[in-house]
């Protein structure tokens, strides 16, 4: 490091400012930084959410999620194929439903034919080393766009409940390895441990949506499996407030002692702060959902040549690791992947 070289005029005496302390002899050089960082960000911190829809040959572009596909079966497959060649350790899958296929209860969400289920099979017989999680919510599959089920206005808790049990039970059968609830209704963690240990599953994983955001930041998704249209309302009196952070703690010890598996914070950057009180408070697997609006921002402003899309989508990521989270579920998880690869060698 080259110290500064003395001027004219009157000097500082940076001797005795500095006593000796100059915290940028640790960043001269890329050899120092990457001896001295905190956090690394690795392949086996990323999960990759994937929209599947019906048919074949089929990658249909999301408009508001520049880069990502809604995908047919076969092409899940494939893409899924990839992403474990690249080492990503598990991917998570959300349905495009078609309206005719939506009822006020969401009993597509029990049939086990349906979408997810097919999709959970098919993964499972051609790349059985990843991990398939499920998100178990009626939202896919209500006509009100809702997680839950309806009575007027209510969103109903108890009775959403064990529907939901029933969605996590086909998942399961269809050999989900994690059931992901993120409907936030209260007491299903424990409600369906209970219905998959009755039922000899009792190795299947949860990991919880515990602290979910009543956030505008799920637009792009909502578009994605086609319930934005759908959704009448907006999803206040279950998601959890913005302005909360002590709830959230509350949120996870429930959860943590309905025995989740692993908890999650939604939406992810505008969060940081939970996670990080989440790892401290729990020490449990946290994860974070970089969600499919902050994937739209990161992602339009690169494509407009704002900002740098690579730099920013490593930035990013890297800023869940600091945060205390052990993973991430990202829309970037294959790019990050490729990159992260590239990087090494
Ligand atoms: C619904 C669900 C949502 C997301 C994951 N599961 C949206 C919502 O609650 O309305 C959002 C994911 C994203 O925005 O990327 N149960």
């Amino acid at each position: 490091m080259k110290l500064d070289r003395p001027t004219a005029g009157p000097q500082p005496q940076m001797r005795d400012i500095l006593q000796g302390h100059r915290p940028r002899r640790l960043r001269q050089n890329d050899w120092t930084r990457r001896l001295v960082r905190e956090t690394t960000l690795t392949v086996d911190d990323l999960i990759w959410p994937i929209f599947v829809i019906d048919g074949e040959g089929v990658r249909e572009p999301v408009p508001t999620m520049p880069g990502v596909n809604r995908l047919s079966m076969d092409q899940v497959v494939r893409d899924v194929e990839k992403a474990a060649s690249l080492g990503i350790p598990a991917i998570a899958l959300f349905p495009y439903t078609d309206n005719d296929l939506r009822d006020p209860t969401g009993s597509e969400a029990l049939n086990d034919q349906n979408l997810v289920c097919r999709t959970v099979r098919a993964i499972k017989a051609a790349v059985p080393g990843i991990g398939v999680v499920t998100d178990v919510a009626l939202d896919p599959y209500t006509s009100h766009g809702h997680d839950g089920l309806m009575s007027g206005d209510e969103i109903l808790n108890d009775a959403s409940v064990t529907q939901l049990c029933g969605q996590a039970l086909v998942q399961a059968e269809a050999g989900a390895d994690v059931i992901a609830p993120s409907d936030m209704m209260d007491g299903r963690i424990g409600a369906i441990r209970a219905v998959l240990d009755d039922a000899g599953f009792e190795h299947v994983q949860i990991m919880s949506y515990a602290a979910k955001y009543a956030s505008a930041f799920y637009g792009p998704f909502r578009d994605a499996i086609g319930s934005n249209a759908a959704l009448k309302g907006d999803k206040r009196t279950y998601q959890m407030d913005p302005g909360n952070a002590a709830e959230a703690l509350r949120e996870v010890e429930l959860d943590l002692a309905e025995a989740a598996d692993m908890v999650m914070v939604k939406p992810g950057m505008p969060y940081l702060d939970i996670i990080c009180r989440v790892k401290e408070a729990f020490r449990v697997p946290t994860f974070a959902y970089q969600v499919s609006g902050e994937y739209a921002m990161l992602e339009g402003a690169a494509r407009n040549g704002w900002l740098d899309g690579d730099r920013v989508m490593m930035e990013s990521l890297q800023s869940f690791k600091r945060a205390g989270a052990d993973g991430v579920l990202t829309y970037f998880a294959v790019r990050a992947a490729e990159r992260l690869r590239a990087d090494r060698s």
